[in-house]
């Protein structure tokens, strides 16, 4: 039974996938999928990447949505408000604070990339024709050390999301991902097939589905945990704020299974997307990190035939996922304010947008040769500083938390009565919540904070 009712719904179970999927497909898939799996090796990485979407993701996928379901408030008045039903103590609502503010973190950081991608955008229609190797190197560092343009891309890419939010659940989210990510899907069709035309595509198959556990070390398989995490939108209150917009009709578990397969699907295909392109090339490599998507395909897309329509709907793409996946990060915190009264959702999305634009500051000019790239605190830039606090710490410890909440400490009978699911398809469900996602969490937060080691 859901513990509080009141605030906006989805209007349908479409739009409600929709814009989860919007949210699950980021730059998670189409930037750093790519680059690394590139990295790990290509089949082994995407096996147990894939694995880990589906064993330990979706189970988690599943207690977030069932949470923000039952909870029909933020994801601190749900958890705050499901442990008090559940006799359990207050202190739960951590893992909700964990979310709201991780996600205001993330979302500061997300949109300076963003930002890059809209620069991207523009600089694909004027053509990136004459690029080599050291050109297009050359051109992202002077564009990230630029003192301008990283700072007003950020800007505009965070001014869209607060448009965007501040319009509501209904007139904003839902509106802006009917459109979007058909869009995304469209796009990314064609750049498959002309990838399939003019790339290397049988090398690439090769690449991507014949696994070579030789280059799989435990560090990428920690990242792999990492990147099904990021890549589900799980831990950072996200999916949780987006299950409280749902009600009781929908089916928790299907959706969560669908979400995830598209997710796949995509991380997949943006592979199919580009691996082909940078094998027909000579020179460019696919596991160069994550220059990979702004430093090697300009490259490419500068030789090609049509090279200019493709770069511009490839970063359009980018851009396009990106946008639906940001709304998801400011969500959360906009839905928490305007739920404790003290301002209006319009406000509240202005001024977080705004705080998280100038917490971003620090990120946009950490890069290249900015003013702030010699900045560094605890080893860190500015920039590795919030990725590292939430994707290898916020992250992992919410999300481990969230498991054991649902696993260990809501009524067993509770769970059952909100997931409806089959008595056996109950039972692997709460096995892979009590014990495969926490132990595999905690094993990967461990391997993350001492990740240099291995
Ligand atoms: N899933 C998004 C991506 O792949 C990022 C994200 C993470 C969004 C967490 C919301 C919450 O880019």
């Amino acid at each position: 039974m859901a513990v509080s009712t009141g605030h906006a719904h989805w209007s349908s179970r479409w739009t409600f996938l929709l814009a989860a999927v919007g949210s699950a497909v980021g730059l998670g898939n189409i930037w750093k999928f790519p680059y690394e799996a590139g990295q790990g090796g290509g089949g082994a990485f995407v096996l147990i990447y894939l694995a880990f979407v589906f064993l330990i993701g979706t189970p988690v996928l599943i207690a977030e949505l069932s949470l923000g379901r039952r909870g029909q408030l933020s994801p601190v008045g749900s958890m705050r408000e499901i442990a008090k039903a559940e006799g359990r103590s207050s202190w739960w609502q951590l893992v909700g604070w964990s979310g709201v503010i991780g996600a205001f973190i993330v979302i500061s950081f997300y949109s300076v990339i963003g930002g890059w991608t809209l620069g991207y955008f523009f600089q694909a229609m004027g053509g990136f024709s004459g690029y080599d190797a050291a050109i297009s190197g050359e051109n992202f560092q002077s564009f990230i050390s630029d003192p301008l343009l990283p700072l007003l891309t950020h800007a505009v890419f965070m001014a869209i999301t607060v448009f965007i939010v501040a319009r509501g659940v209904q007139k904003g989210l839902e509106k802006a991902v009917t459109t979007l990510m058909p869009a995304l899907f469209v796009i990314l069709v064609i750049l498959v097939i002309y990838a399939g035309v003019a790339g290397n595509f049988s090398a690439t198959i090769d690449f991507l589905f014949s696994p070579n556990f030789e280059n799989l070390t435990p560090r990428r398989v920690v990242e792999a945990l990492g990147l099904a995490f990021f890549s589900l939108s799980l831990a950072l209150g996200s999916i949780m704020t987006y299950g409280s917009y749902l009600d009781r009709s929908i089916n928790v578990t299907r959706s969560a299974i669908t979400i995830s397969a598209a997710d796949s699907a995509v991380a997949l295909m943006s592979g199919l997307a580009i691996f082909p392109i940078v094998f027909a090339f000579e020179g460019l490599a696919a596991n160069q990190g994550p220059g990979l998507v702004f430093v090697t395909l300009p490259i490419a897309f500068g030789q090609m035939p049509l090279g200019v329509v493709f770069g511009t709907l490839f970063f359009g793409l980018l851009l396009v996922a990106a946008i639906t996946s940001a709304i998801s990060l400011l969500e959360p915190s906009v839905a928490y304010v305007e739920e404790t009264g003290a301002l209006s959702r319009r406000n509240a999305a202005i001024l977080i947008g705004g705080g998280a634009f100038l917490l971003g500051i620090l990120t946009a000019y950490s890069q290249g040769d900015s003013f702030l790239s010699d900045v560094r605190l605890f080893g860190f830039d500015l920039f590795g500083l919030k990725d590292y606090l939430t994707n290898n710490i916020m992250m992992p410890v919410a999300g481990m938390f969230t498991a054991l909440f649902v696993g260990w400490f809501v009524a067993r009978k509770s769970m059952l009565a909100e997931l409806a699911m089959s008595v056996r398809a109950f039972r692997i469900w709460y096995f892979l919540v009590r014990f495969a996602a926490p132990v595999a969490i905690l094993f990967v937060f461990l391997g993350l904070l001492f990740g240099d080691d291995f």
